[in-house]
């Protein structure tokens, strides 16, 4: 799961996907990453927390880290959430087979023809609402097209 700065949408991504795969008895590895550095070894942003909190899910131990080359190599799936994480996921492969890996996580959703999960960072918490809305329904696609 890639964001940009890791601390909001993609370790919420995480924690639904792991969630969900724990509830299937699949121990697939999930992790996430920011394509950028600076909040790199901080904890989640408190407002992502909380709403993961009401939804019963505990992300308050997850650590940001930026995306790396190897990455490709670690992961089969590549799950951007928007479009300018997509292209610069791109930009760092040097591939077709870890191209491939890579998509737009809202490309799985049923509900949703936008292609990125907006940015809370500048708003309130109906933002981080909305956002683990598109997750929680992406996430169910993705299981459904890979894990079942
Ligand atoms: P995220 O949100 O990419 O969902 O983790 C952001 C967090 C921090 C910043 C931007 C987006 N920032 O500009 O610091």
């Amino acid at each position: 799961m890639v964001c940009l700065g890791n601390i909001c949408r993609s370790p919420m991504a995480e924690g639904i996907m792991r969630h969900k795969l724990k509830e299937l008895g699949n121990n697939s590895q999930v992790d996430s990453a920011g394509t950028g550095g600076w909040h790199a070894g901080q904890n989640p942003d408190e407002r992502a927390v909380k709403t993961m909190n009401q939804h019963g899910l505990d992300i308050s131990n997850l650590v940001a880290r930026q995306f790396k080359k190897s990455d490709f190599d670690r992961f089969d799936l590549i799950l951007a959430m928007d479009e300018s994480n997509y292209d610069d996921i791109l930009r760092l492969s040097s591939h077709d087979h870890h191209r491939k890996k890579v998509q737009l996580i809202l490309s799985y959703s049923a509900t949703t023809d936008k292609n990125s999960v907006p940015d809370p960072w500048f708003g309130g918490m109906n933002g981080f609402e909305h956002v683990f809305q598109l997750l929680d329904e992406a996430c169910e696609q993705v299981i459904k097209s890979h894990f079942k």
